[in-house]
């Protein structure tokens, strides 16, 4: 695909649903009594992903464009699934359903595309293991696929060594089947969707600091859920209102929970023009309406505590560095290796090829803003948020953009292009 727009950015946009809300939304009514209305739900390959996944263990989904209905069965009424499940490219279906799978009365092997199989499986299979679940790694790589059999699995305190939520939530979601209360201990807070879900589903989830905790054996009732506009799909019309001059974006009911919106911090640090309005803090998951003025922005350190709350950002603030004037440093972040792609190695090397001043160091990049900077051809290694960082980036370079594999957006943003192409008129 070929971008070269030169328009500033103008008008209003809704974004699609939040994905890790979405995924949660359809995990916990299968698992909850009754019926789960969901609206705003994403349409993503990922989130798709999980309702397959669901329907092959027998429970009905009916999805209508963006509303989607799960009859749900309760906490022990999924049945074992015909075949193996397929998660495709979604880290969280496969990591979340591990947790899930493990306090079944059936075995299941549960598998996804080439670059799940290359992911890391061994940080949920230690955990799991300690609760005795019964969970290996086919291949014994330590990756998918993962093969998954009956057992009775005991609480336990978890200290996890990295700060992720699809660990915590794994662990989180077997602690529902286990004989006593399960926690889990992370070194910086990661995002909460799975406690602010399930308890508003009616389990009983404690948490204090940097440690969730959940009882065992809850009775979830289906709810009614609107899902927020996600604020990382929202990162890169931010991210492309910023960089081109005479721009100014209202990006409607964004979700902005405090463990999600490091990347409006780190650009209000930057020297970005960014207004919330409408905030509404009433509901579980707070949302508000972002008004984004271009602005000239200027190098930041993106380090720390900060990193688990735009961890899927930082391929687009890497682009916003290569921009700034001055020098934008990303340390702390050596989970971006194992994202959907290598996201250190990537990123530096097509920041490179639009002419940015870019070096990977071991747990982040170190990027000296500011040279002008040119489209090239831009290899996306199919991960949609490298794809959607360059075209983000392509109506503030000179030439065109071309990015390869453009299509992996439809694994969180089917309509990303026509949206961007709307802004830009
Ligand atoms: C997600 C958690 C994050 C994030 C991913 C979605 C989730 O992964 O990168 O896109 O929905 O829990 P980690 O928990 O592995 O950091």
């Amino acid at each position: 695909m070929e971008i070269q727009y030169t328009a500033p950015l103008r008008g209003e946009l809704t974004v699609p649903g939040d994905k890790s809300i979405s995924h949660r939304s359809v995990m916990f009514g299968a698992l909850a009594d009754g019926r789960t209305e969901v609206s705003h739900f994403l349409t993503g390959a990922d989130c798709l992903s999980t309702i397959a996944c669901f329907r092959q263990m027998g429970i009905e989904i009916e999805q209508n464009g963006t509303d989607v209905t799960v009859h749900g069965k309760g906490l022990d009424g999924l049945q074992a699934p015909s075949g193996i499940l397929d998660a495709g490219n979604s880290g969280t279906t496969v990591r979340l359903m591990s947790g899930i799978l493990s306090g079944q009365s059936f075995s299941s092997v549960i598998t996804g595309d080439e670059s799940i199989c290359r992911r890391p499986m061994k940080r949920i299979m230690t955990p799991l293991s300690e609760m005795n679940a019964l969970i290996r790694s086919r291949q014994d790589n330590g990756c998918a696929p993962l093969e998954i059999r009956p057992s009775a699995l005991k609480g336990i305190h978890y200290q996890s060594p990295v700060a992720s939520a699809q660990v915590k939530s794994c662990v989180l979601l077997a602690g529902l089947y286990a004989d006593g209360r399960t926690s889990v201990t992370e070194p910086a807070v990661s995002r909460n969707h799975s406690e602010l879900m399930l308890r508003y589903f009616g389990a009983d989830v404690v948490s204090e600091g940097t440690t969730a905790s959940v009882a065992p054996r809850p009775h979830l009732t289906g709810q009614r859920i609107r899902v927020p506009g996600d604020i990382s799909s929202a990162a890169y019309f931010i991210a492309a209102a910023l960089l081109v001059p005479g721009s100014e974006v209202l990006l409607k009911n964004v979700g902005i929970n405090p463990t999600r919106d490091g990347m409006l911090h780190v650009c209000q640090a930057m020297g970005a023009d960014i207004t919330l309005l409408n905030a509404d803090f009433s509901g579980a998951e707070p949302c508000a309406d972002l008004l984004v003025r271009s602005s000239s922005l200027h190098g930041t350190v993106i380090e720390g505590d900060i990193i688990p709350t735009l961890i899927d950002e930082l391929p687009v603030l890497a682009v916003l560095g290569a921009f700034a004037d001055g020098t934008t440093i990303i340390r702390d972040a050596a989970e971006l290796k194992v994202k959907e792609s290598d996201r250190i190695a990537v990123m530096t090397e097509n920041l490179s090829a639009i002419g940015c001043d870019v070096q990977a160091t071991e747990d982040g990049m170190i990027i000296r803003g500011g040279s002008p900077l040119h489209g090239a051809v831009i290899d996306s290694r199919k991960d949609h948020r490298v794809a959607m960082s360059f075209a983000a980036a392509a109506p503030a370079c000179d030439g065109k953009m071309e990015i390869r594999d453009s299509d992996c957006v439809t694994i969180s943003y089917p309509g990303f292009y026509r949206d961007l192409e709307k802004l830009c008129r």
